[in-house]
This record gives structure tokens, sequence and C-alpha cells, in this order.
């Protein structure tokens, strides 16, 4: 474990990053290169996901031995009449009797049917379920016993989800506690999904080979499983989003699970989007010295290289290749420096060979583009004005990407 002796302060100076390069997207672990669409798909994305497993996320947790969802509740006429709105239970359960549930909560538009089928954003939320909108009637979940936390209070992040342009533009909304998944501090392993798979002794202390943000992304997996049971909803047309500590979880179950056909990564900054080498704002050291989030939010081997990321053998933008040849939209804000713009978007354009091998567009440029003007189709870059936050010009440019793949056939 680290000793800080030098206070750690984070570099906003251009001119001090130090030089860095890159690994290879486009050479196997054994020098080959990928050439071909096979080589990236029975090869090169193969040794990446194990790659990114091993360093940052952990393994991902198996299926639970059962999955049972029940609808909880039914609004037919929610939001003034134009929306359906569930709460659905999903009970995950092990053969040895332990179980796990999370409350899962859907809004989509009346006019949607099983001839009628809608396509979905999957999400996890801060807070819990009730915080997205201010309808009184909805169960409090995630962080039991603060309900009487502002943070948490029913419509207190509705600001982050335009329910109401989602439902207009003819899409579904899911969201889900991430704290129901795995509460957000460093000692609730034993709270978490990882107690369906692991004994009591082993979630006193910190996990080995496994990470919350691995609990994060499984749970939007799982998220996928009840939506793909919901007759109104077109699983073959689903999205993940995540802001900032959830856009890093959105953009690894968008690598893992590619029943994701667009992936949506807000603001997710270092151990998301922002390159590890490029040392501005938060960097993967201050994680485990300033903050202690990587402690619990990655998985353990990362520690003893997160001072020297360049010893790391992968890179974020190869994580963001993992979205192809699917779709993918990073988004930064010109005021969360912390979480280094600049670099979310430079990861996303060396992510480009991936999906040109695909015959998909990678960003036109090298250069950032102005604030507030999007750019590229299915690797997309959108720097929003404004502070680090997930707001309605993003869901704007998540609806215009998803209307690009959704709205024609997928191919
Ligand atoms: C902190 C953390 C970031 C994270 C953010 C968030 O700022 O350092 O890595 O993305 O919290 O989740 O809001």
């Amino acid at each position: 474990m680290y000793q800080q002796t030098i206070p750690w302060k984070p570099n906003y100076d251009e001119r001090k990053i130090p030089p860095y390069s890159l690994p290879p997207l486009m050479t196997c672990l054994d020098g080959t290169p990928v050439r071909t669409q096979q080589d990236w798909r029975e090869k090169r994305r193969p040794e990446l996901l194990a790659l990114f497993r091993q360093w940052l996320y952990g393994d991902f947790a198996p299926l639970p031995d059962e999955t049972r969802c029940t609808v909880v509740s039914e609004k037919k006429d929610a939001r003034g009449g134009s929306a359906i709105r569930r709460e659905i239970r999903m009970e995950f359960r092990m053969k040895n009797e332990k179980s796990h549930s999370v409350v899962m909560l859907l809004y989509f538009p009346v006019s949607a049917s099983e001839t009628n089928k809608v396509p979905v954003f999957a999400g996890l939320a801060f807070g819990g379920n009730q915080v997205a909108t201010v309808e009184p009637d909805i169960m409090h979940t995630g962080f039991q016993g603060r309900n009487d936390d502002p943070f948490f209070a029913p419509g207190a992040q509705a600001r982050r989800y335009p329910v109401g342009d989602i439902l207009k533009r003819g899409y579904g909304l899911a969201l889900a506690s991430y704290d129901d998944f795995f509460p957000d501090s460093p000692d609730k392993w034993d709270q978490s999904i990882y107690r369906l798979f692991y004994p009591e002794e082993k979630l006193k202390t910190r996990l080995k080979g496994h990470s919350a943000i691995g609990a994060w992304a499984w749970g939007l997996s799982r998220m996928a499983d009840a939506l793909e049971n919901v007759p109104e909803i077109d699983a073959s047309k689903m999205a993940c989003y995540g802001q900032s500590r959830l856009g890093k979880a959105s953009l690894w179950a968008g690598a893992n699970d590619e029943r994701f056909k667009l992936v949506c990564v807000n603001c997710s900054g270092c151990g998301g989007a922002a390159l590890n080498r490029r040392l501005y704002g938060e960097t993967l050291y201050s994680m485990f010295v300033h903050s202690g989030l990587g402690r619990y939010w990655f998985n353990d081997p990362l520690e003893a290289v997160a001072e020297t990321p360049s010893l790391l053998p992968v890179e974020q933008h190869e994580l963001i290749a993992l979205a192809a040849p699917r779709r993918i939209a990073v988004h930064s804000a010109t005021l969360d420096q912390w979480a280094d713009p600049k670099s979310e978007f430079l990861s996303a354009f060396y992510a480009g060979p991936a999906f040109r091998l695909f015959g998909k567009e990678p960003l036109p440029d090298s250069t950032p583009p102005p604030p507030d003007t999007a750019v590229g189709s299915d690797i997309s870059y959108y720097l929003r004005t404004g502070a680090h936050d997930l707001l309605p010009a993003d869901w704007s440019h998540y609806m215009n990407m998803a209307d690009g793949v959704f709205r024609k056939q997928v191919k």
C-alpha cells in the first residue's frame, strides 16, 4: 500500500504532462497485427477484455443461479398520462439460498406495446430511483436509512433525467440505484452482489479479483436481462448510460455486454474514458493516495502500477475500442477539468482503428471540437459547456446517436 510522503496535487498544465506513448491497439500481445474482423473478435477483443479484468475492473461476476423479475407496481397514466411506469424487483437467487434484490424503475411511452416495442436507455443512479423524478409515489431505493438526506429526496436529481423528452422521442428509460449493487464504500463488500458468490469471511476485507465498478457494470447487465422480459421493450435496441463513476461502469458494461448497442459515457474521467498516461487532473495514483477510491473501485493489482501507468499493458482508448462495432458516445464538460476532457476526447480518437476495421466511422480529427458541437457518428464526442453533470443537452445528443442506430436497421 502506498505511503503518501508528499501531498498529491492535480496537474492542470498541459506543458507538465510527461511524454507518453500508448500501447498499440491493433497489435496482439504476441506481436501479430489485427488485420481482420475475425482477428479482432477471436483474438484481440478477448485478450483486451482479459487484461482490463486483470488490471482494472476484476472478473465480471457470474450469473446468479436464478433471476426472478416481479412487477411490484405499475402506473398506466404516469407523468400526466404520457408514460407507463413500472417498478420491477430483480431477485438474484442462488441454490444455497442466498439472494439479493434490486428494484429497477422503468418508464416507457404509453404508445408502446408488444407489437410496437420501444428502445431503452438503461443506467444506474446516484441515490435511489426516487431521485430521478418528482412523482411522489416511487419506492425509495438505495442508501436505506439515509432517506432524510436532501441528496436522496424525490426528484433531487431530476435535472439528470429529462423523462418527458426521452418519452417524447420514443425511448424507454430504466434506472436502478448503484448502491443496491455495491454500496459505495470500501468496507461494504459483504452488502454487495458479491455476497451471492463468496462466503462472508472473504467479504470482510477487500475481495481480491473484483471491484465496485465491476459490480455496477454487472448490475447494468442484469438490468438488460430484466428488460429482455418486458414485452413493450425492444431488447435488440438497448443503450447503457452513466455519469461519472457510473460512466466508468457504463463503459465497462458496454465493453463486456454486447447487448448494449449504444454505450453512453458521461464525464467518466480517470478510470473511465480518460487516458491513464496523461497525468492531468485526477490520476490513478491519486485514487490510491488521495481519495482512496481506487482501493475498492478497481481490482487490487492496479495499486502496484497506479503511480506509473506506463507499466499497464492497456490504455483506456482500448476500452472504448471494445464497444466496436457498436456505437459509443463519449461526453465531457468544459468545467470538469478533473476528468480531463481533452484526454476523454483523445481516447475516443485513438480507438478509431477498431471501428474502421468494421467499416464504421472513427473520429475525423485529432483536435477536439469546440464546446457544444458533437463530432462523429459511430464513435462520437461531445463537450458540453458547464459543470460535471448529466444534463438534458447530453441526453439530446445521446438520443441523436440512438436515433442513428435504432431507427435504422442495426447492422
Ligand atoms: C470523484 C472521483 C471521480 C468520479 C467522481 C464521481 O470526483 O474522483 O473519479 O468520477 O467522483 O463519480 O462523481
